[in-house]
């Protein structure tokens, strides 16, 4: 059992305030991916949870009990970097026995022995054991990390966006390597990342950091379609969410730029009221009957979809259709949306009108 529980932390570096009042649940056994853009305040979170980094005030809660002063061997969890901390003269054998050689230890050789094997064959390096460190690549060091990681056998790792310094295929690669890692351990994993690709693929649970704030927690495709606000729905979706400034009257959104009446269904805004529309690019309709008008601004071929951006009334709005659609750039279209997938914003605070 390694449940995870954060209350309240907040943490100030002398005038930056780095958290701000998180709350967090992490279940034992989920993958927890924390998502959110650079000084967000992700890398502070896992070393509050490691016990590197004291909080200001709040508790945190492992496995029910107050952690929050105990110190970092005290916890068991497990730390893995964006850069690797390997001792570049030591073979990966060395590096991989380091952790648990260390004078809080008590294993005997042949345990050591057996753990390194154990987690070499995990990992598939077992054929780099002897080669020295420096000698390897960087998706090769990054697995040692993460070998270093396991050893210890912790209840849970914490890892700061390990992958992002690796190149795309290699990435790749190694999510779908930590996901069934994850699985064969079924350890608690904390996961951070500034990709949403990586978090929607890899999180059983994100969640959505912004400022030193905790936005929202949810299952990927809850932080998907059910965004809490603006922020959400474009920290998402590639391209993101389209938001449409305007008005609803009865069951027609106005949109402000070019005046377009689109449909919608169920509306949770009240007539009259000023609204931000919400819709993804896979739910804005291409069709000649469509009730609204604009002009191909750009397209980009994706393989199986192209992104069209549609120039309509000044404004610019991203529809993802099928490949085989035959349209090119300055071409007229016809434009509409599926009504039921229209989410309503409030323009002036962001929130998900639908959720509050
Ligand atoms: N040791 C420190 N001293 C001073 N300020 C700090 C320190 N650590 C973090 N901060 C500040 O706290 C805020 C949150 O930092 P943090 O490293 O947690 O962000 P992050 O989400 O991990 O960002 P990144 O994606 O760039 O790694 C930032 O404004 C940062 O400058
Ligand atoms: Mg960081």
């Amino acid at each position: 059992m390694a449940d995870i529980a954060l209350e309240g932390i907040s943490k100030k570096f002398g005038p930056n305030t780095a958290l701000r009042g998180v709350d967090i649940d992490i279940k034992d056994g989920e993958f927890f991916v924390l998502l959110g853009q650079t000084g967000a305040g992700k890398t502070t979170t896992l070393r509050v949870i490691a016990g590197l980094e004291k909080p200001d005030t709040g508790r945190v809660m492992i496995e029910g009990q107050d952690a929050t002063n105990w110190n970092a061997a005290e916890r068991d969890v497990a730390l893995v970097l964006q850069q690797y901390s390997l001792y570049p003269r030591l073979t990966v054998r060395g590096n991989l026995e380091f952790p648990l050689k260390s004078k809080t230890q008590n294993f005997t050789p042949e345990e050591i022995n057996e753990r390194v094997e154990r987690a070499a064959e995990t990992l598939q390096i077992t054929r780099l054991l002897d080669r020295k460190v420096e000698r390897l690549s960087g998706g090769e060091m990054q697995r040692v990390s993460i070998g270093r990681a396991i050893v210890r056998n912790p209840r849970v790792f914490l890892m700061d966006e390990p992958l992002s310094a690796l190149d795309a295929n290699l990435r790749d690669v190694l999510r779908v390597e930590l996901k069934k890692l994850h699985h064969d351990l079924g350890a608690t994993f904390v996961f951070v990342t500034h990709d949403q690709v990586e978090a929607m693929s890899m999180g059983d649970k994100i969640g959505v950091m912004n400022k030193g704030k905790l936005v929202q927690v949810g299952t990927p495709d809850e932080i998907y379609s059910k965004p809490l606000n603006t922020f959400v729905a474009r920290s998402v979706g590639t391209p993101p969410m389209n938001l449409l400034d305007g008005k609803l009257e009865g069951d027609v959104a106005v949109i402000e730029a070019g005046g377009h009446r689109l449909p919608v269904n169920e509306p949770t805004a009240k007539d009259g009221q000023a609204v931000c529309f919400g819709i993804r690019p896979e739910d804005v309709v291409i069709a000649p009957d469509a009730p609204a008008k604009g002009r191909v601004f750009d397209v980009e071929n994706h393989g199986v979809i192209k992104i069209l951006t549609i120039e309509a009334g000044g404004e610019h709005i991203h529809a993802t259709v099928s490949a085989q659609m035959k349209i090119g750039i300055d071409d007229p279209v016809n434009f509409g949306w599926k009504p039921e997938k229209v989410l309503f914003f409030d323009p002036q605070t962001g929130l998900n009108l639908g959720l509050s």
